[in-house]
């Protein structure tokens, strides 16, 4: 990870860590075809210094390179080194709140992966973690990203009861507790945001922070990182029209740990899969069903009675469901070696169960 900085790691800052994106993307046309660019293109001291002429006085900045990619190529891996690096500067009095730049596209995967890692200690060290990122590249007309670098990093400097420490993600003048980010627009500027209870940055709703503050006393204890390697194997599975026992089949003598099945309604998958997730829930397979709907919750028993083991996603779209499958499923391993034995089902219905934001 490099390093940039316009002040001495000791002196209190603000940590920003570059994950790429469209945030960092360059179009090689960008007054004919905005949309037609490369994400991770520019580094984040670059982003950092085209705003920090207007960061608010006083306020210093360090950068740092964790990834320059397009989100959807982020592996296990880079989720290791992020949230290692987090927790660091959560650890660190010298940082006074940390942002991240980040693609929108799995924006998603990384803010549930942040909570359910680093939530805890967040709120305890009192300190806003702020993931942002940007719809139009950097060097498209109007580009929306350093407005929201911006609001970030005014968002991550402002005093603590405006807001208290936690995870969070900025867009287009709004911010949200990043486990209820889900971007569910192609293209709009508020796409990560648009189905997200949230609160304009400016001005705190209280209604909102009232939310916020009851996911937070939910929280109790943050789940381990996986270190690189460690990750357990997890798919989503559409259910869909004419879905065939094969989809399932075909994984059976791999080494796969679990399926989120992204479901159709309240999360059901078609007959024909009954008997081969059974076998696969037979051969040590996790099973948890959500919604392909994109919103609403997943409830254990609805429509029809789950079989043994398999676990309803609450609230989780397929995406955080799997991240936090993989989260539950390596903290249950842990545990097990530290003799504090507690199923996958435990850890994940703590996330699972978690109050939703209204
Ligand atoms: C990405 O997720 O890296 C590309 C898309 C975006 O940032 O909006």
């Amino acid at each position: 990870m490099s390093s940039i900085s316009n002040v001495s790691e000791n002196t209190p800052h603000l940590l920003i860590l570059g994950m790429g994106g469209t945030i960092a993307g360059l179009a090689p046309n960008p007054e004919e075809n905005p949309l037609q660019y490369q994400a991770g293109q520019v580094g984040v001291d670059a982003l950092v210094a085209h705003v920090q002429s207007v960061v608010p006085e006083g306020v210093k900045l360090v950068s740092r390179q964790v990834a320059n990619i397009n989100s959807r190529n982020l592996t296990d891996a880079h989720l290791t080194s992020l949230g290692l690096a987090v927790k660091d500067a959560l650890l660190d009095a010298a940082v006074q709140g940390i942002v991240i730049t980040h693609g929108t596209d799995t924006m998603e995967e990384t803010g549930l992966f942040l909570q359910a890692t680093c939530g805890k200690l967040a709120h305890t060290q009192s300190k806003r973690v702020i993931l942002t990122g940007a719809m139009l590249p950097s060097n498209a007309p109007g580009a929306d990203g350093p407005s929201n670098l911006l609001d970030a990093l005014r968002w991550a400097s402002t005093s603590i009861d405006n807001c208290p420490g936690g995870i969070y993600a900025v867009m287009d003048g709004r911010g949200c507790m990043a486990i209820d980010l889900a971007k569910r627009h192609a293209t709009a500027l508020n796409a990560p945001l648009q189905n997200a209870p949230s609160s304009s940055v400016g001005l705190i709703n209280p209604s909102w922070l009232s939310g916020v503050k009851a996911v937070q006393a939910a929280w109790n204890e943050d789940l381990p990182i996986p270190q690189e390697g460690e990750w357990p194997w997890v798919e989503i599975l559409t259910s869909h029209t004419g879905a065939r026992p094969e989809t399932i089949t075909q994984w059976l003598s791999s080494s796969v740990q679990g399926f989120v099945i992204a479901g159709t309604g309240h999360g059901g998958f078609h007959d024909d899969w009954l008997k081969p997730l059974d076998q696969a829930m037979a051969q040590g397979i996790a099973l948890v069903r959500t919604t392909r709907t994109g919103a609403g919750a997943t409830l254990p028993n609805i429509p029809e009675i789950d079989h043994f083991g398999c676990r309803p996603s609450g609230s989780l779209t397929a995406p955080r469901a799997r991240i936090g499958l993989q989260l539950a499923l390596n903290a249950a391993k842990q545990g097990n070696k530290a003799g504090k034995p507690l199923t996958w089902q435990d850890f994940f219905a703590r996330m699972a169960d978690l109050p939703e934001i209204r």
